[in-house]
C-alpha cells in the first residue's frame, strides 16, 4: 500500500500514519522527521534545513525530493509506504510520480485530513505539552509565530495538491475535526470499503433469524404452530447428509413389504 496524508501543520498526519504502519506493516516517511534528523547532524546542509525549518519555510524541492528517492528504495519500503509531509509542493508531487513511474510502482491513494485553522494552535499545543510530558526535545517551529508562516506555507504551496490529485482521481477527504479514533475508522474506510458493506458475523446471523421467522409469518402460522413446526431442515437427503446404512435398509424392507402387498 503506498498512501500519501494531506493536511495542514497540527492536522493530525503523524498520528494517523502512525496507525497505519501498525495496522498495515508499512514504513512511515516523514519528511519533517527525516530533515530534523538531518538538522541534528549539525552538517552545512543540516544546518540550511534547520533554519529554513525554523522560519517555518520549506526545504527547497530538489533536498526532498532527493531524501524520498532515497528512501523508497530502501528493503523495509518494498511492502508499501505512507507519505506525511511530502509532497508538499506540486513540482514535488510530479517528481513523485516520476520517480514511482520508473519503479513501475502506483499511489494508491491521498487522504486529505480537513481542518479548521482555527484549532491547529490548540493541537501544537497540545503535543508540546505531550512531547515535555514524555521528556522530549521540543520542536523549534511548534510556537505561535512559526506556526503562521507554516499555514502561510500550506496555504500558498501545499493546498494546491488537492486539485491535483483531484485531477488524478487520487483524492479522499475526511473530517480531521472528529476525534482520532473517529478519522482513523474513516480513513479505514476509505482503505477498504468492501468492510463498511458487509454486516458483522452477529449482525448477518440475526438478519438470518429475523427472515426466517418472518417466512414462517407469512406462510400463516401461528406462534403455536411454529413452535410445534419441525426445524425448518429436516433429516436424511434433504439437509444434504446421506441417510445412514440402517435408515437405508430399513426403506427397502418397507419398499419390499409394499410390493408383496399389491402382488
Ligand atoms: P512536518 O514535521 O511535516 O510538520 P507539519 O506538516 O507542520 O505537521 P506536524 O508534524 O506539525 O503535524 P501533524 O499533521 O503531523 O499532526 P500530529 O499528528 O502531530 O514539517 C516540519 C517542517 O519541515 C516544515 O515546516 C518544512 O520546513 C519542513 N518540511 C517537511 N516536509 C517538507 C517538504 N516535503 N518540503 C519542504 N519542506 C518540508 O498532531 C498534532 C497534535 O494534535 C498531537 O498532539 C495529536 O495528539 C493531536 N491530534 C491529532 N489528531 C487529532 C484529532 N483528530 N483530534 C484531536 N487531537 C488530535
Amino acid at each position: 500500500m503506498r498512501l500519501i496524508l494531506l493536511g495542514p501543520p497540527g492536522s493530525g498526519k503523524g498520528t494517523q500514519a502512525r496507525r497505519l504502519v501498525h495496522k498495515h506493516g508499512i514504513v512511515h516517511l516523514s519528511t519533517g522527521e527525516i530533515l530534523r534528523a538531518v538538522a541534528a547532524t549539525g552538517t552545512p546542509i543540516g544546518l540550511r534545513a534547520k533554519s529554513t525549518m525554523d522560519r517555518g519555510e520549506l526545504v527547497p524541492d530538489e533536498v526532498v525530493v532527493a531524501i524520498i528517492a532515497n528512501r523508497i528504495d530502501r528493503p523495509d519500503a518494498k511492502r508499501g509506504f505512507v507519505l506525511d509531509g511530502f509532497p508538499r509542493t506540486v513540482p514535488q508531487a510530479q517528481a513523485l510520480d516520476r520517480l514511482l513511474g520508473e519503479r513501475g510502482l502506483k499511489l494508491d491513494g491521498v487522504v486529505e485530513l480537513k481542518v479548521d485553522e482555527g484549532i491547529l494552535l490548540k493541537r501544537i499545543e497540545t503535543r508540546v505539552a505531550e512531547m515535555t510530558a514524555r521528556g522530549e526535545k521540543l520542536r523549534a517551529d511548534d510556537n505561535p509565530e512559526v506556526l503562521k508562516g507554516r499555514l502561510a506555507a500550506y496555504r500558498a504551496q501545499t493546498a494546491p495538491l488537492t486539485d491535483y490529485y483531484a485531477g488524478l482521481g487520487l483524492l479522499r477527504s475526511v473530517d480531521g475535526m472528529a476525534p482520532i479514533d473517529a478519522v482513523t475508522a474513516a480513513i479505514d474506510r476509505i482503505l477498504n470499503p468492501a468492510a463498511k458493506a458487509k454486516p458483522g458475523r452477529r449482525k448477518a446471523k440475526a438478519a438470518k433469524r429475523r427472515s426466517a421467522k418472518g417466512r414462517g409469518k407469512r406462510a400463516g402460522r401461528g406462534n403455536a404452530a411454529r413452535r410445534r413446526a419441525p426445524p425448518a431442515r429436516s433429516k436424511g437427503r434433504k439437509s444434504g447428509r446421506k441417510p445412514s446404512r440402517r435408515a437405508r435398509a430399513k426403506n427397502k424392507a418397507g419398499q419390499r413389504k409394499s410390493r408383496t402387498r399389491r402382488s
